[in-house]
């Protein structure tokens, strides 16, 4: 007798996930991780109002010149240990500003505190990494945070007589070997190179020093959609 054929049931199709944004203006669409959602209805470290007195070490302030946005924030510093104990911030950005900063302020203050040279190292790829990404448009929202944290720090260096720590916004060197800056990746990227190899070309980042591809990428990513909007 023939075996008998074994019906299995199809297996129900996975419902495609629903977009969090449609953009009916420039159309496109993109949904949010769990960690963006988690940090955006629920942030951390966030001050609903500036606080009334100088109770913080550290004030920094800064606007996204690619959206026009403002973040402020405030820093208490261990000074004998030269770590940053806590860190609040307040924001008038948007959804993937606000979970970025959250995650920020977090990533800074967790195990009692980042060194403050630690600090100046954390890269927005490195955010973007614990929130399990943003949607491409929504990278530059990463960067305020990142750049307020950064804007108090030098007012602690200021502040405290450490003149020779202070890093000049655009200044921060990204390859060691080459001494290539933010500012160099802008300046490439605003003359047309808009590819790794194209900027690689123009000033040799990275050849020697591979690690610093990753950063170099996001900042291409970045100064690309800052002043040649999306593809
Ligand atoms: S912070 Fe302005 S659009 Fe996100």
């Amino acid at each position: 007798m023939p075996a008998k054929a074994i019906k299995t049931k199809p297996k129900p199709k996975s419902k495609p996930k629903k977009p969090d944004v449609v953009n009916k203006h420039v159309g496109g669409s993109w949904a949010y991780s769990k960690e963006v959602r988690d940090h955006f209805f629920n942030p951390r470290n966030l001050l609903w109002e500036n606080p009334k007195e100088a109770i913080y070490d550290a004030e920094g302030v800064v606007g996204s010149p690619a959206c026009g946005d403002v973040m402020r924030v405030w820093l208490n510093i261990d000074p004998k240990r030269d770590v940053i104990t806590e860190f609040k911030w307040r924001t008038f950005g948007c959804a993937s500003a606000i979970a970025a900063t959250s995650m920020l302020s977090v990533m800074v203050t967790e195990k009692k505190g980042m060194k403050i040279d630690k600090a100046l190292q954390i890269r927005p790829q490195d955010i973007l990494k614990r929130l399990g990404g943003l949607p491409d448009r929504k990278i530059h929202c990463s960067v305020l945070g990142d750049k307020a944290l950064r804007a108090a720090i030098n007012y602690w260096f200021k502040k405290t007589g450490q003149i020779s720590r202070i890093v000049v916004d655009g200044e921060k060197v990204i390859d060691p070997n080459t001494k290539v800056t933010e500012a160099d990746i802008e300046e490439a990227v605003l003359e047309g190179a808009t590819t790794l190899e194209a900027v690689q070309k123009r000033t040799k980042v990275g050849i020697g020093y591979p690690e610093c591809i990753p950063a170099v990428e996001e900042l291409i990513r970045f100064y690309k959609e800052k002043y040649f909007g999306r593809e």
